[in-house]
């Protein structure tokens, strides 16, 4: 079982031809409502890899929450694990660009309520796998890898949205997955000794003993154990919004790991899953089903 702690948003995103500079108004192109959070886009990315999902969480008692959780209902997420809090569903406001950037701002609402005390009440069994991001409160987080040790479950922790306090937090993973700025970030917070990343990712790995993943956008991935190291490739695509992709990475991660694959074919399935996100606009709409993935992974690369 892949039990997901994190945040459930409804994502609010306007399509724009380019992003305004401060102070600027501009007309934009299209506004659209999708379900979102790092935490419910990583639980349906995980659940559309084939796995077995649990949520917990929280909403608000408002008409966002049944949006921002209807996906995940849809695929069969457990979400007897989502609780109903007086604070509104939280929201993040999404500009995308015609070059697929985006800027995003988060307004956290219910996912503020998320405490120890629901990490608490989630039994959680030995060979489980425990989904964490930085959506939710830090003392949350930390909980949660602290009972995941405990049960003998698996702990992935996605240090996204950057907290240069959630620097402590990164050795109590089991895996730790960042993008390259964060992981950049990070090592200096952790005073992460070397000239290029990839000797300050060693550096860590072999300090912790833990596994280090950090996704490289349209160069892939590189990730270590303290004894080896892997670059693994993505698909070659033309990104039309890019929101998601690295959810869908963490979910697809968690769920190659959980079906028992070793670590750089887990890798390279997560790689092409996120790869494939960014061909679609919105969060949990673009995240490809396992089939797609497959099907992907089976075409010779492109010259
Ligand atoms: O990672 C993308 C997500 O970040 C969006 O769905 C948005 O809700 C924010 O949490």
């Amino acid at each position: 079982m892949i039990n997901v702690i994190g945040s459930i948003n409804l994502d609010l995103i306007g399509r724009v031809e380019r992003l305004p500079k401060p102070g600027e108004t501009i007309p934009g192109q299209a506004f659209s409502t999708t379900p979102g959070g790092k935490g419910a886009n990583q639980a349906l990315a995980a659940r559309r890899a084939g796995a077995p999902v649990r949520m917990v969480g929280a909403v608000g008692a408002d008409a966002f929450a049944g949006e921002a959780l209807m996906l995940l209902k849809e695929s069969g997420v457990d979400l007897a694990g989502v609780k109903e809090t007086t604070t509104p569903t939280g929201t993040a406001m999404i500009l995308v660009d015609n070059e697929g950037e985006n800027v995003i701002a988060v307004i956290p609402g219910a996912n503020a309520e998320v405490s120890p005390f629901d990490v608490e009440t989630t039994a959680l069994a030995p060979g489980d796998i425990v989904l964490l991001q930085h959506e939710v409160p830090l003392v949350t987080v930390e909980a949660a890898l602290r009972s995941a040790r405990r049960a003998g479950a698996v702990s992935l922790l996605n240090t996204a949205p950057f907290h240069a306090d959630a620097a402590h937090l990164l050795e109590l993973a089991d895996y730790v997955i960042a993008n390259e700025s964060e992981f950049d970030l990070y090592a200096s917070e952790l005073r992460l000794q070397g000239p290029d990343r990839e000797t300050r990712m060693r550096s860590f790995a072999r300090q912790t003993g833990r596994i280090l993943v950090v996704t490289l956008g349209k160069d892939g991935v590189v990730a270590t154990t303290p004894d080896e190291f892997f670059h693994v490739p993505t698909l070659r695509i033309v990104p039309v919004d890019t929101v998601g992709a690295g959810d869908t990475f963490c979910g697809y991660l968690a769920a190659g790991l959980a079906e028992g694959l070793a670590l750089e074919g887990a890798l390279s399935q997560a790689a092409a899953a996120g790869a494939l996100a960014c061909l679609k606009p919105g969060a949990q709409p673009s995240i490809p089903l396992r089939k797609e993935v497959d099907e992907a992974a089976r075409k010779p690369p492109a010259a």
